[in-house]
């Protein structure tokens, strides 16, 4: 197995109800660094351009202005196979589907408000991570 590295964004419902804490257990319970992190306020350009993939969909619109409602946390997690093994942690994106002990299913509140974003692929872990954090700002 490779050691990988995925970016991951805490949500603005999770920053709102303080759940940073419990969700970085999480993180760290299941096996991954957190190697970079840093607590901002997205603009509406960059929301939309990081989520441009889903310009089209019909809950674009909602998404953005959710991703801009409050702090969201920038993080770049690291592992053995970190991409896949994030998204094991965090659960199903519909926390309907969501497996028992997943941060989805305890945390999330709605399909849109669902406490955390994690890269889908290798590719896309490296553009997402490059997006928000400079070479220099991740510390293994
Ligand atoms: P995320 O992993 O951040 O990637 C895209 C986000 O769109 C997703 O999590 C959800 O929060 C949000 N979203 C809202 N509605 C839907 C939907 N119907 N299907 C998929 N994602 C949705």
């Amino acid at each position: 197995m490779a050691v990988e590295r995925t970016l991951s964004i805490i949500k603005p419902d999770a920053t709102r109800r303080n759940l940073t804490g419990k969700i970085n257990a999480k993180f760290e319970d299941g096996g991954l660094r957190i190697v970079a992190q840093k607590r901002v306020q997205l603009s509406q350009a960059q929301a939309e351009s990081f989520y441009g993939v889903h310009r089209e969909r019909g809950f674009f619109n909602d998404l953005v202005s959710f991703m801009i409602s409050g702090p969201v946390v920038l993080q770049v997690l690291e592992g053995e196979n970190a991409i896949a093994r994030n998204r094991e942690i965090m659960g199903a994106t519909n926390p309907a589907n969501a497996a028992e002990g997943t941060i989805r299913k305890e945390f999330a509140e709605s399909i849109e408000a669902n406490s955390v974003h994690g890269s889908d692929a290798p590719e896309t872990a490296a553009q997402e991570i490059a997006y928000f954090f400079a070479g220099s700002e991740i510390v293994g």
